[in-house]
């Protein structure tokens, strides 16, 4: 079977002030009971292998909490991005195995598109593709990476992947036709993983199994060594494989994806009243349209207000347009520096 990999170790700054350093994006309620972590791990039933999860070694207390009894927990010592993060997935897994690299903070709404998709995947994987997921592209996003399709039905080849282009050029693409976004989901054998960031990445997977290999093991829990470890340099595997290779490969799915990356997005997603409004509980909103409105903390009143996002917690408010969306990095570096 199929082995999920779920990368848990980014920040995600641009949900602040409900995601904080201490308090990352995958660990949120955003949509629904469940966390994105509890999401993602649920879309892998019995017809998968047991996950490995690939997390920042600061999280260990709630990824011990969340994650099931089965699941493999990698821990690393220090963030390295997502190259380091799958090598030691792929040093540590079965030298016969399939790998699907996931990571732990999307929405899909459709898991049954999800998995046909990979049923689809599967035997180009097995030849030893990296098979992409491709999402149509509805504005000319530059957080994504994008894939240019070749001709055909079911698994394409990948003339090109880009990753976060400028706008300008995202938008030629969109206008092109045949491109992409990368859902950041990817299917592809232990063998190929290792020859491709072998090829590519040499110092990533050098740095991964020489902090592999000086693990210390605990039951299910496996530490990285630290001295090794930092010795990888940090960067995303869209640099480091999925530019250079030339065995991508790309199955375009329609599955009601979202990276939930911006409060526009999780308004874009979430449950609407008739007036476009998304409003969690302990809020009041008169006369107020296309607005999301969530607390944690105090109760929060909005009279005659038209799409702006309103964010309570107990440390902190967020008030603003929700085309502004892109911009809250700039007010969750400011809360950090003032607390
Ligand atoms: N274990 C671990 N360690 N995981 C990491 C680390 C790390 O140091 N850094 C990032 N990750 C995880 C994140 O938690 C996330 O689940 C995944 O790797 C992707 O990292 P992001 O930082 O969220 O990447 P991105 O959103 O900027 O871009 C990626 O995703 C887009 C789709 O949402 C790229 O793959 C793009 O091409 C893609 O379009
Ligand atoms: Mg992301």
């Amino acid at each position: 079977p199929i082995r999920p990999v779920i990368l848990a170790g980014g920040a995600g700054t641009r949900l602040w002030p409900l995601s904080t350093a201490a308090r990352p994006k995958h660990h949120l309620q955003l949509l629904g009971e469940r966390t994105l972590f509890q999401e993602t791990l649920a879309r892998f039933g019995e017809e998968f292998a047991p996950p490995i999860i690939v997390a920042n070694a600061a999280q260990e207390d709630d990824l011990r909490a969340a994650a099931p009894a089965h699941a493999q927990l990698v821990l690393e010592p220090l963030k390295r991005d997502s190259a380091p993060a799958i090598a030691l997935a792929a040093l540590l897994a079965g030298d016969d195995e399939l790998l699907l690299v996931c990571p732990s903070d999307h929405h899909i709404a459709d898991t049954a598109s999800f998995h046909a998709a990979i049923a689809t995947a599967r035997p180009a994987a097995e030849r030893g593709q990296i098979v992409t997921f491709g999402i149509e592209p509805d504005y000319p996003a530059t957080g994504f990476g994008y894939i240019a399709a070749g001709q055909g039905e079911g698994v394409r080849s990948v003339d090109r992947f880009v990753e976060k282009p400028p706008v300008e050029k995202a938008q030629a693409m969109i206008d092109q036709g045949g491109h992409y976004w990368n859902a950041g989901i990817f299917l592809a054998s232990v063998a190929t993983w290792r020859a491709e960031l072998e090829r590519h990445a040499p110092a990533i997977l050098e740095a991964a199994s020489r902090a592999a290999a000086c693990a210390t093991r605990e039951g299910n829990i496996v530490r990285v060594d630290e001295a090794d470890f930092a010795r990888s340099p940090a960067k995303s595997i869209d640099y480091a494989v999925m530019e250079r290779s030339d065995r991508v490969a790309v199955v375009p799915v329609a599955m009601g994806w979202s990276d939930i990356g911006s409060w526009q997005s999780l308004l874009d997603s979430a449950d609407k009243d008739a007036d476009g409004n998304a409003l969690s509980a302990g809020v009041l909103a008169l006369d107020a349209r296309d607005t999301l409105i969530r607390s944690s903390g105090p109760k929060v009143a909005a009279i005659g207000v038209e799409g702006l996002v309103i964010i309570a917690t107990p440390d902190a408010v967020l008030v603003m347009r929700r085309e502004e969306a892109q911009r809250v990095r700039e007010a969750a570096e400011w809360f950090e520096q003032e607390t």
